[in-house]
């Protein structure tokens, strides 16, 4: 099945044409960063308008780059929510009006199954059940997952999503938007060790978060070292780097083995940090523990991993309507909370 994929949930326009929810034959990814960078962060009104321009152009790119014309689409993908409102609805509207002109199924997905998903876009993929850590500037959520479609909620952040304190971090000291690139590349030169940040574990044996704290002690640090901290930049985002990267691999392998998984898998823009990827691969495999990530490509928002997750649905007969909508919170991933207690690692 050659499935069209479109994303356009928040800040990049993407389009994808994958086959059999594992193959990509293409994959375009337009980013808003020029756009929005000197605001310091996403300006809703002007991504939905830049998704009105680029929308067309990244969707022909995308069919022209897998080889295909558009009569040998089979069905489309389109992520229906969480986002930005007006930028959802810029893709769907296009989607619905594509597959019906096309006279083809299509189906709607949830952002955060697509990026739960992407990880099977790679070869030697997760075995089910495993555990998965969705890290991205939007969520930061703990998940049980039984199949493609089949998710269960385990904990999630109770404030700042992980990759929004990356993003606020580089703005307090002055780097700007996106921040989590900026971040992990300058950390490189830095002593994590140097200046501890707080670890926010709340109950050590659940798999709540929370990042509010510690983007509030970086700002503190800085209020408080006004004249020298110029000089400490690469120790200040090496040490928030590390205090975020102890909390997230600690609560993903607690989950793990609560669960009694030995697959865990690490998606989201923020599993792009090389320290995350690292940290985490170091904690696990000396419990028996396998870790998948996506390439880097996959871990930042894409349609690849929409088509992909559109497949799984598709495939068991199941597709969207022309009265559907878009959503902005959260939906079909099951809220219901787990029993909190887990083992001491
Ligand atoms: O998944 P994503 O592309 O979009 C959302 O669905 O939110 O994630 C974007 C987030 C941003 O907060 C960005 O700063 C963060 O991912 N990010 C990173 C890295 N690359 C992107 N955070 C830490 N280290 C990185 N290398
Ligand atoms: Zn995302």
């Amino acid at each position: 099945m050659i499935i069209l994929g479109i994303e356009t949930s928040c800040d990049e326009t993407a389009a994808s044409i994958v086959v059999d929810g594992s193959e990509i034959l293409s994959s375009v990814v337009s980013s808003q960063v020029d756009v929005h960078h000197k605001y310091g962060g996403v300006v809703p009104e002007l991504a939905s308008r830049k998704h009105i321009e680029d929308i067309v152009p990244i969707v022909k790119e995308a069919v022209s780059k897998a080889g295909i014309n558009f009569k040998q689409i089979d069905a489309l993908a389109v992520t229906q929510g969480p986002g930005l409102i007006g930028s959802l609805i810029v893709g769907f509207a296009f989607a619905k009006s594509f597959a019906y002109t096309l006279g083809i199924p299509w189906i709607g997905v949830n952002h955060l199954e697509g990026h739960i998903n992407s990880v099977f876009l790679e070869s030697n993929p997760p075995v089910f059940p495993f555990v998965s850590l969705l890290v991205s500037g939007g969520h930061t959520s703990v998940y049980y997952v039984k199949n493609h479609t089949n998710i269960e909620l385990m904990g999630q952040t109770r404030d700042d999503a992980a990759g929004e304190a990356f993003d606020k971090v580089s703005k307090a000291i002055g780097f700007g938007y996106p921040g989590g690139t900026i971040i992990d590349r300058l950390a490189k030169d830095g002593d994590p060790s140097k200046i501890i940040f707080p670890r926010a574990y709340l109950d050590k044996f659940g798999f709540d978060f929370s990042f509010s704290g510690i983007k509030t002690s970086v700002n503190r640090y800085l209020q408080t070292h006004n004249n020298e901290y110029k000089n400490q930049i690469a120790d200040i985002v090496a040490g928030f780097q590390e205090a975020v990267v102890d909390v997230l691999s600690c609560k993903v392998l607690n989950a793990a083995i609560k669960m009694d998984c030995d697959h865990i898998s690490i998606v989201g823009g923020v599993a792009a940090n090389s320290r995350l990827r690292e940290r985490a691969k170091l904690d696990a495999e000396p419990k028996g523990i396998k870790v998948y990530i996506p390439s880097v490509d996959l871990c930042g928002d894409n349609a690849a991993m929409i088509a992909a997750t559109g497949y799984y649905y598709l495939k068991d007969g199941k597709s969207s309507d022309i009265n559907d909508d878009v959503y902005s919170r959260i939906k079909n991933i099951s809220t219901k909370p787990m029993d909190r207690s887990g083992p001491r690692i």
